[in-house]
């Protein structure tokens, strides 16, 4: 018997994503596993264990070793630098993160204040272009910072670009590309090589 594998996965937008991944490079998951609301799913014919996590936290698992595998985006990766390999960029999910606004509006000389979920991504940006900021963390619906007078700018994903349009808001300088990885804790890739290596290789071929 193989030994088993915990992986964390990302609920939401990169899971269905991640799942056909694993699929198509010939891992069995079950139907019900696409739309469970369990939080712990085992899948006993390839000796899984999976974690259905906030897309946030994947990382964190995996660096404390609760899970020895984990599917995160690489703007979580770059806003909590995590101990944790990244072995496969999965080439699943891009989009990039971009710095938008009202249009034709400038950043205030005063006191310029900028509203994101990637605090310390942001923060790196501005002070790399040589702009003081004010960083205004927000959990989500970023867009409704500039709206309603609590930023000048926001840091956020752009996917399709629809909730920029939608809100009347205009990109002003894209920052990253942004895709999911594959990560893998430390410890569980020098105790798991053999089967670690082997999904690795697995996944790169229907990559
Ligand atoms: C993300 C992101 C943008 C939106 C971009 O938010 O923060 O708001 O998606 O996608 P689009 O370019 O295709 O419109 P999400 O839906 O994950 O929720 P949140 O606002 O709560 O973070």
């Amino acid at each position: 018997m193989t030994e088993q594998l915990t992986i964390a996965m990302p609920k939401g937008r990169i899971f269905q994503e991640a799942a056909e991944l694993l699929r198509k490079a010939g891992y069995r998951l079950p139907p019900e596993f696409d739309d469970s609301r369990k939080l712990i799913i085992d899948v006993e014919e390839e000796n899984f264990r999976f974690i259905l996590s906030k897309p946030m936290d994947v990382a964190t698992y995996v660096e404390h070793g609760v899970a020895d595998l984990g599917i995160a985006g690489k703007d979580v990766l770059l806003e909590e630098e995590r101990d944790v390999y990244e072995v496969l960029d999965l080439k699943i999910s891009g989009c990039y993160l971009a710095v938008a606004g009202l249009p034709g509006t400038k950043m205030n000389d005063v006191a310029p204040k900028v509203a994101t979920k990637y605090p310390n991504v942001a923060a790196a940006y501005f002070r790399e272009q040589g702009e003081q900021v004010e960083i205004i963390k927000l959990n989500g619906s970023i867009e409704l910072a500039p709206l309603i007078g609590l930023s000048d700018r926001i840091v956020d994903i752009v996917s399709t670009g629809r909730t920029l349009k939608e809100n009347g808001l205009v990109e002003y300088e894209t920052i990253t590309a942004i895709t999911s990885r594959l990560i893998v804790n430390p410890v569980s890739y020098r105790i798991k090589d053999e089967r670690i290596s082997e999904i690795v290789n697995a996944l790169s071929k229907v990559i």
